[in-house]
């Protein structure tokens, strides 16, 4: 039977919509490269789901659109793994120690005396999230099940075609059958937009990354699944038929990643102890900056020949292990609940903790986040909780252990403390705390008539990305402000050597030091000083956006609501901040006083970008420049209406590149983009 020709013309161009909608997939969730702009992706995506809506038969299962909007399933469907999907051992020693147990038991069971070659391991990091079988059938994802007893897992196929760094469909040549297992988690940056979405909305949170991974998978309803984030790392195989397996594990990962899947980049080849102690070590120190969890590092003896060799103790393999790292969990006691003041007034309750260990500090405090979240967990003075810090957030307080919660008699009837309230007073300022009855934050209505928000405007006006005076910290802030000696921004340009030297503990050294440090801040740009400001809603994007648009501060002092909205990004919520913040005459005195002082900017027409040699530019800022910073480089590519982006792709015009570049440099080269070094590129921007 032939289709007529409109249909022929439509499955041609599902196909060819099908593929081209993969690759940007792949460069945007797998290589984190996009290579198309979102309006152009949403585009192509809506052809071709309207393509699929006026012909249902063209509708393949490994489309891209099959990812969301599957309907809620009854129950998970069992699925009996053809190679069961074993744990590891985990090695408890977080010292070196560890790596050479491991490393000398491998040795043993090989029969290896001390004059034998070191064994060469692939080395990689241990995911904290659920682990997942994809099964891969000429290509094209068919089933992926979770671990379960190891024997028989779930059908989760169809949430875990929302994560979207899965291929749905595999690329280059596929084996008839490929079984890939890897870890699907949450990232950190994920999983806090997702609470603080929860907490505006004043709904539970999640209580870590590693059960919102495994609780969006297992949710019965695909739409609550898929609005949810999650990621995927492959670290091995189950079933395969039909490949010729390279010799390796980090040659099983290597062509995994071929193929489209994402492997994690933090992983390598080591040889012997030494090797697994140098990796575990360089990755303790970078697990912080991870943008995920992870709860220790694990290693595998690399050729599989040895793999075979060295076979399974009942359900853990012996060429494998995991090496530990000290827990993002502890267990500690609430020793007072106490209110912190923010910048904007912004009340955060935070329990005080007995000193606990955890994530490698010793925390005290723990972040309650605020009023609703408090009572939600019920944390109260005595309770012994769990404790969370990961990564370099705030540690918070996950959990009460209710069963040893203190009691006022034996019988433990009656709790010994209250659940917790909000005091009705700012215990900074004393004035009234209120919450808007549609907002999740309460906030202290003293305005800067409070010293802890005066305090945290300061500490705000010169921060780094503000107006970044070097040296005007908490220590010194506080005792300006409690003090009486600096109340608002413009008082610090007024400070003399004697103010400060009389201050506590400040030598005349520093306190000069501080004093050059203020004089330099003076110059400064325009997007600088409106971010110092401390408009409420108005981050530094923002403040870039309004500097770039109106082009002086008087066009964005006067600007009624209206033309604020004008700016890209300001909707009526900001543009009702900025107005706000300038009908207040006290905030306007204060500018003037701080430009009487001398802050300046250049000066830049809106217009005048026009001119600009780089107006609408994108730049790629890598390696260490001869004399200017990278946040130099960037105010001054920013200033003159270019871009900075932080990877090179098609679209980079200029890579500015100075010592020590790495792959942004090589990157630059193959896509033949312009490079420029710190001379060549102050002469563009000169020219
Ligand atoms: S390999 C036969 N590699 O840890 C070896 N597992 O107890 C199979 N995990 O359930 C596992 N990161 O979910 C392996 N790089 C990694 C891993 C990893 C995390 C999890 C996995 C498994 C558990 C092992």
């Amino acid at each position: 039977m032939s289709l007529p020709a409109a249909a022929m013309d439509a499955a041609q161009r599902v196909a060819a919509l099908c593929r081209e909608i993969e690759g940007h997939e792949h460069a945007y969730y797998v290589l984190d490269r996009p290579s198309i702009p979102d309006v152009e992706y949403d585009k192509l995506f809506a052809e071709l789901q309207a393509l699929e809506a006026a012909y249902p038969d063209l509708l393949t299962p490994d489309s891209p659109t099959q990812r969301v909007g599957g309907k809620p399933l009854p129950g998970f469907s069992p699925v009996p793994h053809a190679v069961p999907m074993l744990s590891i051992r985990t090695e408890t020693d977080t010292e070196p120690s560890g790596a050479r147990a491991f490393d000398a038991r491998v040795r043993r069971e090989l029969g290896l005396g001390e004059s034998d070659p070191a064994i060469e391991y692939a080395a990689e990091l241990k995911f904290d999230g659920l682990a997942i079988n994809l099964r891969y059938a000429n290509g094209v994802l068919v089933q992926a099940a979770t671990r379960g007893d190891g024997e028989t897992g779930e059908d989760v196929t169809q949430n875990i075609r929302t994560v979207h760094c899965i291929p749905l469909r595999l690329r280059g040549d596929a084996p008839p059958l490929l079984e890939v297992r890897g870890e699907v988690f949450m990232s950190r940056p994920e999983f806090e937009r997702y609470n603080e979405k929860q907490r505006v909305l004043g709904r539970a949170t999640l209580v870590n990354p590693r059960n919102a991974a495994a609780g969006s998978i297992r949710q019965l309803d695909p739409a609550m699944a898929a609005e949810r984030s999650l990621s995927f790392y492959a670290y091995g195989l189950g079933e395969v038929g039909g490949w010729a397996l390279p010799a390796t594990h980090g040659g099983v990962l290597d062509a995994l990643a071929a193929r489209g899947l994402p492997v994690c980049e933090h992983r390598a080849v080591v040889t012997g102890a030494d090797g697994l102690i140098a990796f575990h070590s360089r990755i303790r120190k970078e697990r912080d900056g991870l943008p995920f969890d992870i709860d220790g590092v694990v290693y595998k003896v690399n050729s599989l020949a040895l793999q075979q060799r060295l076979g399974f103790v009942t359900r853990e393999p012996r060429w494998a292990v995991a090496h530990k790292y000290p827990a993002e969990e502890a267990l500690t006691t609430v020793e007072a609940i106490e209110v912190q003041v923010g910048r904007t007034g912004a009340i955060t309750p935070v329990a005080r903790l007995a000193p606990v260990f955890v994530g490698g500090v010793t925390v005290t405090n723990a972040t309650l986040h605020n009023e609703a979240e408090a009572r939600r967990k019920d944390v109260r003075i005595g309770d012994t909780v769990i404790v969370r810090r990961a990564g370099d957030v705030i540690p918070e307080v996950v959990s009460v252990m209710l069963e040893r919660r203190p009691t006022k008699d034996l019988f433990g009837a009656e709790p010994l403390h209250a659940a917790y309230e909000l005091p009705k007073t700012c215990p900074v300022c004393g004035s009234a705390i209120e919450r808007p009855e549609d907002e999740a934050i309460a906030r202290c209505t003293g305005g800067l008539f409070c010293p802890a928000q005066r305090k945290q405007a300061l500490l705000h006006f010169a921060g780094r990305r503000a107006m970044d005076i070097e040296g005007l910290g908490d220590k010194l802030v506080e005792q300006l402000v409690d003090g009486g000696i600096v109340r608002t921004p413009a008082d610090i340009y007024k400070l003399g050597l004697l103010k400060i030297v009389a201050l506590e503990r400040m030598a005349e050294k520093s306190a000069a030091n501080i004093l050059a440090a203020i004089e330099k801040s003076k110059a400064t740009t325009l997007a600088r000083f409106i971010f110092a400001l401390g408009i409420r809603n108005v981050g530094e994007a923002t403040a870039k956006d309004l500097a770039r648009h109106f082009g002086s501060l008087d066009g964005l002092i006067t600007a009624d609501a209206e033309r604020l909205q004008q700016v890209p990004d300001v909707g009526p919520v900001v543009a009702a901040s900025i107005a706000r913040f300038f009908a207040q005459p006290h905030n306007v005195e204060v500018i003037e006083q701080l430009r009487a002082a001398g802050v300046s900017w250049p000066a830049g027409a809106p217009s005048a970008l026009a001119n600009s040699p780089i107006a609408g530019k994108t730049f790629v800022l890598t390696g260490t420049l001869p004399t200017l910073t990278r946040d130099e480089a960037k105010d001054m590519i920013e200033a003159l209406g270019g871009k900075v982006a932080g990877s090179v792709s098609k679209k980079t015009d200029y890579v500015v590149a100075g010592a020590e570049a790495g792959s942004k440099l090589d990157k630059a080269q193959t896509l033949g983009v312009s490079i420029l070094d710190e001379m060549h590129f102050r002469e563009l921007i000169s020219s």
